[in-house]
């Protein structure tokens, strides 16, 4: 379903659309380079949802044309189920987002920034000024000029800005950006309480370990194309498994291993073997590999299945598009 038919058939902002994010087709060029590529993207509300992608993918700029900040060259999009550029200004009323660094006056405290810019928006955010800053954890040093303030005091202050609208979509690019490894703790847990109550978190990220940690589900984006989308687990569920097998003679196990029909890819390593699996087939195949070595006077030692991470995962996706292309 289209987002101009959702547009059509269901009141500005319905609560019926089930995506905080919808796009279609979205494309937007820089000249010859498609910086953001017929991207089809669902952002699922009430989740923390990681737009993740190395350097150049084109992370901020589909940001920037969610906000309306610069204009797409073709496809549609919604977000909170209202059209955009149609329902623009009703979307965003309920969006808040941080694109590319947060900017204070840095003369200023934490609260008078805070103050500023509540003043230029409804009545009601005034009123959460104070509890924004208890939120993001800076009541105690709101008082303090943003001058002094960390760059992960900063970006929590940008955090705090976004709540001044009450909103029920946050979109953050790069929020852990040159946060040392408590400022990514914190942030982390802010974004799992803002989406505790409700909200919808999008954020963007090249960090993959910090986006498996923060996000119920990604979007894979590379060369301004999404290649993969979905729940992490879901995603994870169909990797390849790696079993590492600790044992005698590793390069006979190979050749025993290599003439069965695992369909494995096997690699001898100094103390036994590591083989990588269809996702799926490992708990029969772990039992077969034991039995098979065992049987050929082969001692096995340790049989240990890998957690798969989501950047080995990345890296198996990347390099299967690699080889097809
Ligand atoms: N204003 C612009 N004019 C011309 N090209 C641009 C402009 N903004 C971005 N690009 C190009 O579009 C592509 C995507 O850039 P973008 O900044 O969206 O990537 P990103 O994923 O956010 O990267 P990073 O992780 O470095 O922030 C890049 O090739 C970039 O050079
Ligand atoms: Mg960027």
């Amino acid at each position: 379903m289209s987002s101009t038919r959702l547009d059509e058939e269901l009141p500005v902002g319905s609560v019926e659309s089930p995506w905080a994010v919808e796009t279609h087709g979205l494309t937007k060029r820089f000249g010859d380079n498609v910086a953001v590529n017929g991207v089809e993207l669902l952002v699922p509300r009430g989740c923390a949802f990681g737009y993740l992608g190395p350097n150049g993918a084109g992370k901020t700029t589909l940001i920037r044309v969610l906000l309306g900040l610069t204009h797409a060259d073709a496809g549609t999009m919604s977000l909170l189920g209202c059209s955009i550029p149609r329902h623009r200004d009703v979307a965003l009323a309920r969006v808040g987002a941080i694109v590319d660094e947060p900017r204070f006056h840095g003369h200023l405290t934490g609260r008078q920034n805070l103050q500023i810019l509540a003043a230029a928006r409804e009545r009601a955010a005034r009123g959460r000024i104070d509890a924004s800053l208890k939120r993001v954890g800076l009541a105690q040093r709101a008082d303090d000029r943003v001058s002094k303030y960390s760059m992960g005091m900063r970006q929590r202050l940008g955090v705090a800005a976004c709540l001044l609208g009450d909103p029920q979509l946050l979109i953050l690019d790069e929020p852990m950006n040159g946060l040392d490894p408590a400022g990514m703790h914190e942030m982390r847990d802010m974004i799992q309480t803002l989406v505790s109550e409700g909200r919808t978190v999008m954020l963007s990220s090249h960090l993959l370990d910090e986006v498996e940690r923060t996000c119920d589900a990604v979007a894979i984006v590379d060369n301004g194309k999404v290649i993969r989308q979905g729940p992490i687990a879901e995603l994870l569920a169909g990797a390849s498994v790696e079993v590492n097998v600790e044992c005698s003679s590793p390069e006979r196990a190979r050749t025993i291993l290599a003439a069965t029909a695992l369909g494995a890819q096997i690699d001898v390593e100094t103390s036994g073997l590591s083989i990588h699996l269809a996702a799926g087939t490992e708990r029969d195949a772990i039992a077969e590999i034991n039995r098979l070595l065992v049987e050929d006077g082969i001692a096995v030692y340790r049989l240990q299945e890998i957690q798969v991470s989501l950047e080995s995962w990345f890296l198996q996706v990347t390099s299967r598009l690699g080889e097809s292309s």
